[in-house]
């Protein structure tokens, strides 16, 4: 799915090819791009989103982990949960607005229901996963695109699970205190057992180009 972020091997072999067969490529790149109705987007285009996505991202997360740090500090993770569950809908909208589209957060096994991925999420979360099975590092883990429709860019970015203090509320061992509040706030969920590592979920933006 990522085969442009990993452009070295494809320029490798351009620079192999026949001047004749170039020229040809030419033509027929031209002529496809003269048929697409809508705008085309260039290259350019999607990694100047991509940055912008990334700007969005880290006003974004530097928010959640203000107010998450704040809570905690102030009364332990009981607290924590308490301000997380209140903040972070504010949080998101504040940064849906700056960013003139849609940011949140998702995960294969959500904690809030209303984080549950659509299928495009669900998709690039899988795929997450598998890269990170191969070795991947998962603070550098993104993958985004423009729709088909070429109306839509997305943007995800992973989320790893650090050992703290991600793990004090979805890890595997965590405090009947903590226990009781998430059973309260979220009967339904599903975002614990985590270890150091995995991960936790992503961030997720879209937004629609004019
Ligand atoms: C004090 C407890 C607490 C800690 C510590 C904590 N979280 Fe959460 N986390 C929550 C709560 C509560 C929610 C649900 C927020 C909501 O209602 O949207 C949540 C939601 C999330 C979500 C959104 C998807 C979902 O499951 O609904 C992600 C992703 C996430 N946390 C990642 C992390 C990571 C990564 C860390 C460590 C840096 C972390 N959390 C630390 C309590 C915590």
């Amino acid at each position: 799915m990522d085969s442009a972020h990993q452009a070295p091997t494809h320029i490798a072999d351009a620079s192999k090819m026949e001047s004749e067969q170039m020229k040809r490529l030419g033509v027929m790149t031209l002529g496809a791009a003269l048929l697409l109705a809508s705008p085309a987007f260039a290259a350019e285009d999607t990694e100047a989103l991509a940055a912008e996505a990334r700007g969005a991202v880290k006003a974004f997360f530097g928010n959640l982990k203000g107010t998450l740090v704040k809570g905690l500090k102030s009364g332990g993770p009981a607290v924590g949960v308490q301000v997380c569950s209140a903040a972070a809908k504010g949080i998101a909208r504040n940064a849906s607005r700056q960013y003139g589209g849609e940011v949140g957060r998702t995960s294969l096994k959500v904690r809030n229901p209303e984080n549950a991925p659509d299928a495009w999420e669900h998709l690039v979360l899988q795929s997450f996963d598998a890269r990170l099975a191969k070795g991947e590092d998962p603070k550098k883990m993104e993958h985004y695109e423009i729709l088909n429709d070429g109306k839509t860019f997305r943007y995800m970015k992973a989320i790893p699970t650090a050992e703290k203090p991600c793990l004090m509320c979805h890890g595997e061992k965590i405090s009947p205190e903590v226990q009781k509040i998430l059973a309260e706030k979220y009967p339904d969920d599903k975002a614990v057992g985590y270890k150091a590592g995995q991960i936790r979920g992503a961030f997720t933006l879209q937004k629609a180009l004019q």
